[in-house]
């Protein structure tokens, strides 16, 4: 790929951030569609963020996307922002306006929703509680998807119960009813359930696995891992033998990106099986 001294840019700001897929989905898209631009990895310290991101239109650059730990603090940082992103507490995604100011959205939201939409969907907000796993920032991101969606009860289930009832008094609507629950609790909240996510890290390699039973949850029930590597979990593995619809991690992860793109770059992009195929591919144990 060759670019011009016109060329559009944008990358990824995060510390580490040598792991990320980002660069090679962007430029998956960017080979696709033939646009004069690039997005390349910025090793940003968090002590360095704010200076960082407005240095993004001082460059010339489009923009950017955020990762692990900057979701948080650009929010201190962003001139205008996404109300769902207030909302939810985190950004990912920034786009510098004409003027030079800085707006910040959570795109995730936006990811877990499409990525739930193409890999089941039969499932509907109708059919039962949501059980979800965890309290971080994914969580929050898939809870307020889920509200979106029209579900009306989200059953979390953390270690830690003030993260969970923090997200819960930050999340819940009138429309949306949250509780929080122990591990213990877990099999039983799946008895009626009509959907089931794990946002934690448990089941990705080198974590903990993730031990559940889930021989309570219906089998018309969908099982969501927001891991990605590996990208069959245990989790998925177990549900997929049960016959429950699956979705992985890495559908949220293209999905998501999608809307910066497309703000950077000025040309619309989708998540194709060829895309899916190229970033599997890198996420293959080493041979
Ligand atoms: P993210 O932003 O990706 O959601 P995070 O904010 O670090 O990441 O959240 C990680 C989630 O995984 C949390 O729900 C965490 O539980 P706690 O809130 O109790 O920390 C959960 N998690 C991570 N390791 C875990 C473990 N060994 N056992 C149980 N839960 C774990």
């Amino acid at each position: 790929m060759r670019i011009t001294g016109a060329a559009r840019l944008a990358g990824i700001m995060g510390w580490p951030v040598a792991h990320s897929r980002s660069p090679l989905l962007h430029g998956f898209w960017l080979d696709e569609t033939g646009v004069d631009g690039a997005y390349v990895p910025l090793p940003v310290r968090p002590a360095d963020i704010e200076r960082a991101l407005r240095a993004l239109p001082v460059l010339g650059f489009r923009g950017c996307n955020l990762t692990i730990p900057h979701k948080q603090t650009a929010l201190l940082v962003a001139d205008h922002i996404d109300p769902l992103a207030s909302r939810i507490g985190a950004v990912n995604t920034i786009v510098v306006a004409a003027d030079g100011t800085l707006e910040a959205s959570n795109t995730d939201v936006y990811g877990f929703r499409e990525s739930l939409r193409g890999g089941a969907p039969e499932w509907s907000p109708a059919a039962g509680p949501a059980v979800v796993l965890g309290a971080g920032g994914s969580s929050r991101a898939v809870i307020a998807a889920l509200g979106d969606a029209g579900v009306s009860e989200v059953h979390i289930v953390n270690r830690t119960p003030c993260r969970a009832e923090k997200v819960a008094n930050d999340l819940a609507t009138s429309a949306m009813r949250i509780s929080v629950h122990s591990w213990n609790a877990a099999s039983d909240l799946l008895d009626g359930a009509g959907l089931l996510v794990n946002t934690t890290s448990l089941g990705m390699t080198g974590e903990p696995p993730l031990d559940l039973d889930l021989v309570r949850l219906q089998r018309s029930a969908p099982v969501v891992d927001i891991v990605y590597v590996p990208l069959e979990t245990g989790l998925l593995a177990r549900a997929r033998r049960r016959g429950h619809p699956v979705v992985d991690g890495l559908g949220m992860l293209l999905h998501q990106a999608r809307p910066g793109f497309e703000a950077w770059f000025g040309a619309e992009v989708r998540v194709t099986p060829e895309l899916r195929a190229a970033i599997v591919k890198t996420l293959a144990p080493a041979q």
